[in-house]
């Protein structure tokens, strides 16, 4: 494979969620990736330690989905799905839904996990209409949430850079739940923290304020990620379901991130035994090798829906000229028997305690406050500077960088997904790389 010659001009790409002037003047640009590897254009190899963006589970560039799509592309590049249709389509939704839990089997594709989030949001609201409840249109999320960024993503969301900009045109009807993060309580729990279960509660004080006939929908990350892991508490996912089913307001966990075997289970849902109404996904739906999103409905909230319409009209007026593309289609199902064949599932379950001991290794490290973890995923929280929050994370994720390891930070917290295929010798470079950078920084 010839590569291309390096570009040297960066300005047209008006890079997301990046400090542009900071970055171009001091890229970091990748060019190829295979397994557990990036390779810079400088020639650098560099060890994964976030999936991309929590999104390559099977690791990069496997054959079988590459395949997948090159044999898709030549045979049928697009096809729509509005009133019509493809079979990968539908193949692609019933190996979703066999890996949801019992009764969300009902699948709607989206393009990514924000327009997942604002599908779902609008299914809850569309959910309560056909079924005379028209008025419940409140919509509950959490402090410290990530949805996303469509409108309604950023309104349900919780992370205040992200709604400070257009916080005039936010979602009127929402409220906030508070979030858990608590390091008083729960500073270097391993797993879930045993304190803040209580917290769900406050849905009860939220419902009395607003009177549960005006709400649709809760929607939480079961593991909140971009914010900077926050593991939930002992009970409180649970907590959360019983106040939703007694007052009849829908429960969506957005599980962009633990979609797909992050925490040893195809989902959060199932590692925590709590079943939601609704369950947005995208990310490792199929490898991140196309965009792809969906959402997962129960069949009473699918069913209510279609079967309120009258025949031959449409029921939803919601959808994306993409979803179900046939690449993404054909990419999910490679993804998904992928995933089978090599039990990355199980393997996750597998590597967990291995993962937990190495992470926690880094307690008593210069400048960290706390770590945190669960199945594949772990947080470690810094000590901000003075004046510069978010600095010294930075300065760790590009030393690390350099050091040939890829890590994520949000604010001064440091975010850990590797891809499912790492190793034992791979967790331990990437949290001894970490080690080695946390002692060189200020
Ligand atoms: C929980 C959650 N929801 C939604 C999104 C948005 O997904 P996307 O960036 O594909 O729109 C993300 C992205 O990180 C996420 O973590």
């Amino acid at each position: 494979m010839t590569s291309r010659p390096v570009i040297d001009d960066l300005s047209s790409f008006w890079m997301p969620f990046t400090a542009n002037r900071q970055f171009k003047a001091a890229p970091r640009l990748l060019e190829s990736a295979k397994g557990m590897y990036y390779r810079t254009t400088d020639g650098r190899e560099v060890l994964d330690g976030s999936a991309g963006l929590w999104c390559v589970n099977a690791g990069h560039a496997r054959e079988e989905i590459v395949a997948a799509i090159a044999q898709q592309a030549g045979t049928l590049d697009f096809a729509p799905t509005f009133q019509m249709g493809h079979p990968l389509a539908f193949e692609a939704a019933q190996k979703i839904a066999e890996i949801m839990p019992a009764g969300l089997d009902r699948v709607f594709f989206t393009n990514s996990g924000s327009e997942s989030v604002d599908t779902a949001l609008k299914i809850a609201l569309a959910y309560h209409r056909a079924r005379g409840e028209g008025q419940r249109t409140k919509l509950i999320g959490r402090e410290r949430g990530y949805h996303g960024v469509g409108f309604g993503g950023i309104s349900v969301g919780g992370i205040a850079p992200n709604r400070k900009a257009f916080s005039g045109q936010l979602l009127p009807a929402v409220d906030h739940l508070p979030h858990t993060h608590n390091l008083e309580h729960n500073a270097f729990s391993k797993g879930q923290p045993a304190w803040g279960a209580h917290l769900a509660e406050d849905l009860e004080r939220i419902v009395a304020l607003h009177d549960a006939s005006t709400i649709a929908a809760v929607i939480v990350e079961p593991v909140a990620g971009s914010t900077g892991v926050l593991i939930p508490p002992q009970g409180y996912l649970q907590r959360l379901r019983e106040i939703c089913t007694k007052h009849g307001i829908l429960l969506i966990f957005d599980e962009v991130i633990t979609g797909f075997g992050r925490l040893g289970k195809a989902t959060a849902s199932e590692y925590f035994g709590v079943t939601p109404d609704i369950i947005t996904m995208a990310k490792a739906i199929n490898n991140a090798a196309v965009p792809m999103g969906g959402v997962a409905a129960s069949r009473t909230v699918h069913d209510t829906i279609v079967n309120s319409g009258a025949q031959g009209a449409i029921e939803l007026f919601h959808g994306y000229t993409y979803s179900a593309h046939p690449l993404a289609a054909a990419a999910a199902i490679a993804t998904q028997d992928l995933y089978r064949s090599e039990g990355l599932f199980e393997r996750a379950d597998a590597l967990a305690p291995k993962f937990e001991a190495a992470a926690h290794a880094l307690r008593g490290e210069k400048h960290v406050k706390d770590v945190r973890n669960l199945g594949l995923v772990a947080g470690v929280e810094l000590d901000s500077r003075d004046g510069a929050p978010g600095a010294r994370a930075y300065e760790v994720f590009v030393k690390c960088f350099e050091a040939g390891v890829l890590i994520r930070f949000t604010g001064d917290i440091l975010a850990f997904s590797p891809p499912l295929i790492v190793t034992e010798e791979e967790i331990a470079r990437l949290f001894g790389t970490v080690r080695d950078v946390l002692a060189t920084v200020q």
